[in-house]
């Protein structure tokens, strides 16, 4: 009898841990499932799908407000498109290896045409002038007067040099301008799909059209406007055309454009690229805007800036020297 009670407690034992092991299992499959349908359930958002947005360097304020515009912008496609970008620092280079890029000015300010002399002066006002350009603590309309100082001193040095016009490939061929990675698919990526492209520069015109010409992305669907250089009947510098366009007065671009954006009056869905905050007015004045979604490269001064700029600004890229997050999107509308 001892060994039937013996029998009968291995088969107690052995139901028991059947159904431990039972159990077990069940608790194993029910956690599976759960994460599996939570999983399946938090990736129901596109920029979620998007492994560009996971990147450190990507900043959102407001991602379902993200969400919602790429996708009645998805719905648009092409022919609702059009894009309104700054140039400098946004569609060029900050840094390369931590070493400063050069805006279309300092492509000027560094080549061998100008004087030594000059050179100084226009480093000198650079140093004043950047850092009020980038100050956190100034507003747009404090800044507006210094730009425009800014401007008139460094213009004004430039024309005293009597630059040549026949020399300006050969000035953007030896500086270290770059544009941002990933450049060739967005540039050839909307024109294949005939978007237009407004890069609004306060910049130099002649020279950001030279930078984009050489690297072959020059398409017919691009538009710039920015500070043409004038030149005289030998082709040497006597002033420039128009009027100035500065960091902080972009906003009535649209306004001095009217006949390009009456012809674009059904291009309703605009992603606008900048690096300033004076880059965000850019599209101010632009008629029938349907959705916008804006894009702020932030270069320097990050920590002061990040609140402000994810405050105006949908997606902030904080230090990402490539267009990654911007062509994603294009990608997935076009
Ligand atoms: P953007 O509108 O294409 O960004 O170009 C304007 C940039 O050029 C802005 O960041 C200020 C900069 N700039 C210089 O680097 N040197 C100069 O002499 C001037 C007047 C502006
Ligand atoms: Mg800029």
């Amino acid at each position: 009898s001892r060994s039937q009670n013996q029998k009968l407690t291995l088969a107690v034992g052995a139901v028991a841990s059947a159904s431990v092991c039972a159990l077990f299992g069940g608790v194993v499959l029910a956690q599976y499932i759960f994460t599996k349908k939570k999983r399946a359930g938090k990736k129901t958002k596109i920029i979620e799908m998007m492994p560009e947005f996971e990147k450190s360097t990507v900043h959102i304020r407001d991602p379902d407000r993200v969400e919602r515009i790429i996708c009645s912008m998805i719905q648009g496609g092409a022919s609702k498109l059009q894009i309104i970008t700054d140039f400098d620092m946004t569609l060029s280079k900050f840094a390369i290896n931590g070493k400063r890029c050069p805006t279309c000015h300092n492509i000027i300010d560094n080549c061998k045409l100008v004087t030594e002399e000059c050179r100084k002066k226009l480093l000198q006002l650079k140093e004043t002038y950047y850092p009020i350009e980038i100050d956190p603590h100034l507003t747009m309309e404090e800044k507006y007067p210094f730009m425009v100082e800014w401007y008139f001193k460094s213009h004004s040095l430039l024309v005293e040099q009597r630059l040549q016009r026949e020399k300006l490939p050969e000035v953007v061929r030896e500086s270290d301008v770059s544009l941002r990675e990933g450049y060739e698919q967005f540039f050839d990526r909307l024109h294949q799909h005939s978007v237009p492209v407004f890069i609004f520069s306060a910049g130099l015109g002649d020279v950001l059209e030279e930078i984009i010409r050489q690297a072959g992305v020059y398409h017919p669907n691009i538009k710039v406007v920015s500070n043409f250089m004038d030149f005289d009947e030998n082709g040497i510098l006597k002033g420039f055309k128009g009027e100035l366009i500065h960091v902080y007065n972009k906003h009535d671009g649209a306004l001095r454009n009217t006949e390009y954006f009456k012809q674009l009056k059904d291009n309703g869905n605009i992603i606008l690229l900048g690096d300033s905050l004076g880059d965000l007015t850019m599209a101010d004045g632009v008629p029938n805007v349907e959705n916008m979604l804006k894009i702020g490269f932030l270069n320097d001064k990050v920590e002061e800036c990040l609140e402000k700029y994810m405050d105006s600004y949908d997606i902030v890229l904080v230090k990402d020297e490539t267009l990654e997050v911007p062509n994603s999107i294009l990608q997935k509308i076009l």
